[in-house]
């Protein structure tokens, strides 16, 4: 059967890189695969993850402070693609990737770059607003219900097509951390697999692949 090969783009921990080997290995995963992790950090946890599964990974840094930063951007790019074509890749999933990608790279991949934000866009998204920063800015705001939102990637920060959406309670006496812990187990890793399959399904079905 035919299924899209996914490089999972990574900066940290990966436990939604992890969310989404596991439902590979239950048999969740069944229009796509997952072919190559990338981190643009060195030693992220995930590429160890990844290599537990079995799964290629590479280590492809943006080099900062060599002057010409659209430069370094495009070289960046450069060296990404490489390793998508590399491995046949037909759809990016950005699981805790914090480098940006340029409006070029984002729209020749249009539709095929899938992110997941841990806040309900649009609220607590957009620039500056990743990690505990989503979860203390909805703490302070006093919102009651946040969650997570599965969306593709274009050339404005958090501002792509809405795929999928999962709420959240807040709870009195939650914590930056207690709440994003809350937010990962109920919604991200249960959302990214099934958002993922429905891309792959869809790309498959309309023959996209
Ligand atoms: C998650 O909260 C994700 O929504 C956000 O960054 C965090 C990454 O966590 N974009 P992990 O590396 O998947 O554990």
């Amino acid at each position: 059967m035919e299924r899209i090969r996914i490089a999972v783009l990574v900066s940290g921990g990966g436990t939604n890189l992890q969310a989404l080997l596991d439902a590979q290995a239950a048999g969740q995963l069944t229009s796509g695969e997952i072919a190559l992790v990338v981190s643009d950090r060195p030693g992220a946890y995930a590429l160890e993850r990844a290599a537990k599964a079995g799964v290629p990974g590479r280590e492809i840094r943006r080099e900062r402070g060599t002057g010409n930063s659209s430069a370094a951007q495009e070289d960046f790019e450069r060296r990404l693609e490489a390793a998508l074509a590399e491995q046949g890749i037909g759809l990016i999933v950005l699981a805790g990737f914090l480098s940006i990608l340029s409006p070029a790279f984002t729209k020749k991949w249009d539709h095929r770059i899938l992110n997941i934000h841990p806040s309900l866009i649009p609220s607590f998204c957009g620039p500056g607003f990743y990690g505990l920063k989503v979860h203390e800015a909805a703490l302070a705001r006093g919102v009651k219900v946040t969650g997570a939102t599965v969306h593709f990637v274009n050339e404005i920060p958090d501002g792509g097509e809405i795929i999928a959406q999962g709420a959240v309670e807040v709870r009195p006496g939650d914590t930056p951390e207690v709440l994003q812990r809350r937010v990962m187990e109920r919604a991200e890793w249960v959302l990214l697999p099934r958002a993922t399959e429905a891309v792959c399904a869809r790309m498959i079905a309309s023959g996209e692949s």
